[in-house]
């Protein structure tokens, strides 16, 4: 059995950016359930963020088509003249060499190679969690815990029924299954389950400040953005996601002058028409 702790990308947030959160996806059991605490309390984090929505491996179309995750990685010439218009990465790779993932190498067996690091975190890595699992969690982190990836009422109810400080409403991303409701849409019915029983983050589709405010009206406390950071990395290098983030702050300081709100609590209470919001039924649910 083993447990994995990783960083994952620099999430943005317009709140309590002193909090230093990590998003954890595990293979659990007790054992697994200690290291991971004792790694996270070790990195100096307040906030558990437990990844809820990784039941099981995906393929991922574009990853294939372009050889990922099928041995070592082979660029073909297309890649290759790709690589070449782009001195300035050519530069940083061979300065640094590839991506070395440092975080998941310790739990793999001595010596390995990228690929052999990479092979194992597949096949070691993830798994269904369960409520039971939650609980432990729950019960041995001191600070708050947040559960990532919940997209029906139901789940938040109960999650915050067993003590979950946070709700994070989450389809990854669009990144696991692209069959999921947009988290937008499910929100409202998630924020007026929760009530002012815990606090409710949203992410997944956060592509401008509007996105944030539009959240925010909905039900959200904050929201969190993936992708757009790195597209501004890729766009700009290091200082892209600060461009990025510059730009969020100044795009919702706009929507909120626009609707006549004065704060982000002031947003919470706008009259918000949003066709596509889902209703759960409470048989259905
Ligand atoms: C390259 C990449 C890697 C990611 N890795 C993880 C991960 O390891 N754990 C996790 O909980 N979420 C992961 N996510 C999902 C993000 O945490 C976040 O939920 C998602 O990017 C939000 O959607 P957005 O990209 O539309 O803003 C990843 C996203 C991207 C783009």
């Amino acid at each position: 059995m083993i447990s994995d702790t990783y960083e994952t990308l620099s999430h943005g947030t317009r709140h309590r950016t002193d909090h230093n959160r990590r998003t954890t996806r595990i293979r659990t059991g007790e054992h697994g359930c200690k290291r991971i605490l004792s790694v996270t309390t070790a990195a100096g984090a307040h906030v558990l963020v437990l990844t809820v929505d990784v039941p099981v491996r995906t393929t991922r179309p574009r990853e294939a088509v372009v050889g990922l995750g099928r041995g070592p990685f082979r660029p073909n010439l297309l890649m290759m003249l790709d690589m070449l218009r782009r001195p300035a990465w050519l530069m940083a790779l061979m300065q640094h060499g590839r991506p070395k993932f440092p975080n998941l190498k310790p739990y793999a067996p001595a010596h390995s190679s990228v690929e052999e690091v990479v092979t194992f975190a597949r096949r070691e890595m993830g798994g269904a969690f369960t409520w039971d699992e939650i609980a432990r969690y729950r019960e041995r982190w001191r600070g708050p815990v947040m559960l990532k990836g919940i997209l029906h009422p139901e789940d938040a109810a109960k999650a915050v029924a067993m003590g979950i400080e946070g709700i994070w409403v989450s389809n990854h991303g669009g990144r696991q299954i692209e069959a999921l409701p947009p988290p937008i849409d499910v929100l409202p019915a998630i924020a007026a389950e929760v009530g002012g029983r815990g606090t409710v983050i949203m992410d997944s589709g956060i592509r401008s400040g509007t996105d944030v405010i539009r959240a925010i009206a909905l039900g959200a406390h904050s929201t969190f953005a993936g992708k757009a950071f790195l597209w501004g990395l890729g766009a700009l290098g290091p200082d892209g996601p600060e461009h990025v983030i510059d730009l969020l702050i100044a795009e919702a300081r706009a929507a909120l002058g626009q609707i006549g709100a004065h704060s982000l609590g002031e947003a919470r209470s706008v009259v918000v028409r949003h066709p596509g919001a889902f209703a759960f039924s409470p048989a259905g649910r």
